[in-house]
């Protein structure tokens, strides 16, 4: 998957799955699977890192990351989420950070959150032929601001002008998250770009959900918008438990785990 063919999804009516990861088993699955991108979201600050918030996440932590998930996908295009701070500065900043993450991982575009207050950093990447993807909608970074990372963003007409100033300023797809359905399928309708939703219902042109919590890693997080395909925390946790058991009762290792 590359840029160019991930934007020609919209106008050939293909659906775009994308998934977050963050490491090497998951990428590789997901990569497997058949997901069309792979964003190194920075909820790694929450669901790997344990904090409530992504906003300590660094730009070294989303590095590091974000090359052990570009060297363990063969076919999905890699996204990686620029942090907190790396970008609101200044486009100049925006640009260093998204440079190194571009050199250092090798992923093939950026991500960052903002529409109308991000349209000027957004030109000045896409003007360095930097890949980005814009965030509307629910802003995590901005939880300080909103209050909240679980409320629905329901001003239509604000969220059209940030969908369309992040396309005119030349973002190639933009996340649309936590916004009622028929704002996100107006959205979808008026942009050129493909919108990946999060919480924005069916017409969006693709999809992105968090790994963890679709596979039942996170720990009771359940909003709506979220299907959870697998109780992966349930699964491992009775692999440990036969493990922690086979351990104190001597079973395990048996004959076959021993060499003579
Ligand atoms: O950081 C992230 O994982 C994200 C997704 C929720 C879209 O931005």
């Amino acid at each position: 998957m590359t840029v160019p063919r991930f934007v020609a999804a919209k106008t050939q009516g293909r659906k775009l799955a994308v998934l977050t990861a963050y490491e090497t088993a998951w990428a590789e699955m997901f990569d497997a699977a058949g997901v069309d991108a792979i964003l190194v979201g920075d909820t790694l600050g929450m669901v790997v890192q344990g904090k409530s918030t992504t906003l300590p996440v660094t730009l070294d932590e989303m590095i590091y990351h974000g090359e052990i998930v570009v060297r363990a996908a063969k076919h999905a295009m890699v996204i990686v989420d620029l942090p907190f701070m790396s970008y609101q500065v200044s486009p100049q900043q925006a640009v260093a950070s998204a440079g190194r993450v571009l050199k250092e991982t090798g992923a093939a575009a950026v991500k960052l959150e903002g529409g109308v207050a991000q349209a000027e950093t957004i030109r000045a990447l896409a003007a360095a032929d930097i890949p980005v993807m814009g965030h509307i909608g629910m802003r995590p970074q901005s939880v300080r601001k909103l209050g909240s990372m679980s409320r629905v963003q329901r001003d239509e007409e604000a969220l059209l002008a940030d969908a369309k100033a992040a396309e005119e300023a030349g973002a190639f797809s933009i996340v649309l998250e936590l916004i009622p359905r028929g704002i996100a399928a107006r959205v979808t309708r008026e942009l050129s770009i493909p919108t990946i939703g999060i919480g924005a219902g069916p017409d969006c042109d693709g999809q992105v959900l968090v790994s963890y919590d679709m596979l039942g890693l996170t720990n009771g997080f359940r909003p709506k918008f979220l299907k959870q395909y697998a109780d992966l925390r349930a699964v491992a946790t009775s692999a440990v438990e036969a493990y922690v058991a086979e351990v104190k009762s001597g079973a395990f290792p048996g004959a076959e785990h021993s060499h003579d």
